[in-house]
């Protein structure tokens, strides 16, 4: 029994130990999307992170699309209904340098032929928009782009274009070197590069890194088979030789990668690759070259010229030469701003030699968005809850970028100075909303514009309102706010316009704002529930601080007991003088008409009627009467 424990005990060990090993490699994360369980695929038994649970989007069977997609069955649609704009956002990365790469899908069930295409964006800035055809070409299944992420959060955003749902098959999150494709003297930390090409000349076959045994910190790239420049231009050459200086840092290609290349025949010794590409970008190239011919053997036996777009970018190119040695990687890198929409390789042999080449890779250059200011997001984020607004808002990632999709209603501005976005207009006029207005609206500081007119949005105006200063037009018309005008809206000194008909507003408008109206402004105050204290509206009553309410109320109370007493000592009283009276009628049947007679002398006396006998005689007759 003990020896059993203590085996347990040590294979505890062994498999513990065995995880750190696992975690020291660089981070990787895969997600399979829409997939209800982590899945593992063959042959590296790679794992695959479950999206289930997830917030937004729709899981659903994926249909094959490319056969180098991971192998996986399930995927995560985006239908209109859910919003233009949904995101992954994945937090707890450490900081670092990833390649990110995103498998695009098309759900089992849909007709074949609905090829969505649609835009995505990192950390707001919009790096891809999928071309028609992706279906059919395993390079664009896909797009991959290295981005540094300083805040532990990746915030991966598809935008619908209106062509069909985005359908994400999968996503991963790859560390590499933080100087990986690093280039002189342009590069920061800050630029995002896209991978638009990766060709690997000569022999084989369209491979991942790990398929080509490379070093994990690479990033697991695809490299596309490149066969030919064109027709007898070239042949392929390859090596099973050791290539040197191949997979180091910052980089780490697979050593293999060189062992494969095209060299130009003599009859047509120049080689151009031509690729058809997006105008007035800014494209990074790095080609790849290792002496792996046997015909060449020193520095001097082959020298060429190589020309981005007609410009010589490297002269006299001499791989033996520049790299130290045969059978030794040489890597070039050049980036290049491209006004029309080619950009073509050309390597241009000296008199007598031959171009070769390994491999070619083309990068897009993308300068990231500035950032929405932290803090208005968070406000919308509060005024998203408090509105209800509905998905179709979309109202995910950044508010403001990328610029293409910005969210719906939300009107954004530059602070140049600051390099933030700022928002400066909310317009959600008609949009069935309900809710109300949190206070956190005051902290869209730069608000000019706001107009929710045609909703159902209630409750109080929020006073924290009246800080926004910047505030010129405010639409509320046409809801259901109740409560009175606050008083801090008197110094929305930019205010022109204001509407608040249309509401159950009540009490008195701020003399401000009152004050505001000669200044041609325009204001709207009609249809509440009684406002009042402005010219065009009734005048209010007596203005009654608490203090008097409460006095009002206990007086009222006061005069009430006052009048119960009086009534309850009112009907005692005539309860006892009809009791009299019945008792004075049974016993003497005149004496009513007596007490009465005797009553109308003393009156008759103070009216100066003249003989005091007929007013006795006919007093009675008159008072009666
Ligand atoms: C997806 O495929 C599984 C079997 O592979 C099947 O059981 C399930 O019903 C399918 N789901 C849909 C929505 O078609
Ligand atoms: C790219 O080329 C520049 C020179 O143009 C060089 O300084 C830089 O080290 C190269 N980058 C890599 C990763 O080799
Ligand atoms: C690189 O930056 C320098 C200044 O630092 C600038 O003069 C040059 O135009 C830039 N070149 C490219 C290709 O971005
Ligand atoms: C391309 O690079 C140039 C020079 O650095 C820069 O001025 C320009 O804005 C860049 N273009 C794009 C689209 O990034
Ligand atoms: C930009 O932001 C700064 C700092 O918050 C502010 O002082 C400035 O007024 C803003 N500029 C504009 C145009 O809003
Ligand atoms: C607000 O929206 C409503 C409805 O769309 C429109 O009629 C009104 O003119 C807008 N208000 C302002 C101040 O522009
Ligand atoms: C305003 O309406 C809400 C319900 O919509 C109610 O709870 C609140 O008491 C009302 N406030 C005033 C001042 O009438
Ligand atoms: C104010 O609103 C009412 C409806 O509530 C409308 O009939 C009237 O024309 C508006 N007045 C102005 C000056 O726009």
């Amino acid at each position: 029994m003990l020896r059993f424990l203590l085996l347990r005990m040590l294979l505890l060990c062994f498999a513990s130990s065995l995880a750190t090993a696992a975690q020291r490699g660089p981070f990787a994360m895969r997600i399979s999307c829409g997939a209800r369980q982590n899945v593992q695929t063959k042959p590296t038994t790679t794992l695959w992170y479950k999206d289930f649970g997830y917030t937004g989007g729709i899981p659903a069977n994926a249909s094959k699309t490319s056969y180098i997609a991971p192998p996986l069955k399930t995927l995560r649609y985006f239908p209109l209904s859910e919003g233009p704009s949904n995101c992954y956002k994945i937090s707890k990365v450490p900081k670092g340098h990833y390649s990110v790469r995103i498998f695009f899908g098309l759900v089992e069930q849909a007709r074949a032929t609905n090829e969505p295409l649609f835009d995505i964006s990192i950390q707001g800035t919009q790096i891809y928009s999928l071309k028609p055809g992706w279906t059919i070409q395993d390079d664009q299944a896909f797009t991959e782009a290295r981005v540094f992420l300083m805040d532990h959060t990746l915030s991966i955003c598809f935008h619908s274009t209106g062509h069909g749902d985005p359908a994400i098959l999968s996503i991963e999150i790859l560390q590499i070197d933080n100087k990986a494709y690093y280039f002189e003297p342009n590069w920061s930390q800050e630029i995002i590069l896209r991978t638009v090409k990766r060709l690997s000349c000569g022999f084989g076959q369209s491979k991942f890194g790990v398929d080509y045994g490379a070093d994990p910190l690479g990033g697991d790239r695809f490299w596309q088979h490149f066969k030919t420049f064109g027709q007898d231009s070239d042949r392929p050459r390859s090596v099973e030789t050791r290539i040197k200086e191949a997979s180091h840092p910052p980089n780490f290609y697979p050593e293999t990668l060189y062992r494969s290349a095209l060299v130009s025949t003599s009859s047509q010794p120049d080689l151009s690759y031509i690729l058809e590409v997006d105008s007035n970008k800014n494209y990074s190239v790095w080609l790849h070259f290792a002496e792996i011919d046997n015909s060449v053997s020193s520095k001097g036996q082959r020298v060429f010229d190589i020309m981005i777009n007609g410009n010589v970018e490297f002269k006299n190119v001499d791989i033996v030469k520049w790299s130290g040695d045969r059978y030794t990687a040489l890597v070039l890198n050049k980036t290049v701003t491209v006004s029309g929409r080619s950009l073509t390789i050309t390597l241009s042999p000296k008199e007598g030699s031959l171009a070769i080449i390994t491999a070619i890779e083309i990068l897009e250059v993308i300068l990231p968005e500035s950032k929405t200011l932290s803090d208005e997001v968070m406000a919308l984020q509060t005024l998203k809850k408090a509105l209800g607004l509905p998905p179709r808002f979309g109202w995910n990632g950044d508010p403001c970028v990328p610029q293409q999709h910005p969210w719906t209603g939300v009107d954004c501005q530059l602070n140049k100075s600051r390099g933030n976005w700022v928002i400066d207009g909310l317009g959600l006029d008609n949009q069935g909303l309900k809710g109300f207005l949190p206070k956190d609206i005051s902290r869209l500081h730069n608000l000019q514009i706001v107009n929710l007119s045609g909703n159902d949005v209630g409750g109080a105006i929020p006073s924290s309102l009246g800080t926004v200063t910047t505030l010129q037009v405010l639409d509320l018309s046409y809801n259901i706010f109740n409560g009175s005008i606050p008083e801090s809206m008197g110094q929305l000194t930019s205010l022109k316009t204001l509407n608040l008909n249309g509401n159950f507003l009540s009490g008195m408008v701020p003399a401000a704002l009152g004050a505001r109206l000669l200044h041609r402004a325009s204001f709207n105050f009609t249809d509440n529930s009684g406002l009042c204290g402005i010219p065009g509206l009734p005048t209010c009553g007596p203005h009654l601080s608490a203090g008097a309410k409460v006095g009002i109320g206990i007086g009222a109370f006061i005069t009430f007991l006052f009048l119960i007493t009086c009534s309850v000592c009112w009907w005692k009283r005539r309860q006892n003088i009809i009791r009299a009276q019945q008792i004075a009628a049974r016993a003497a049947p005149y004496a009513k008409k007596r007490t009465h007679f005797s009553r109308d002398i003393q009156m008759t006396r103070h009216s100066n009627y003249g003989n005091a006998h007929t007013a006795v005689e006919n007093g009675p007759i008159l008072l009666g009467g």
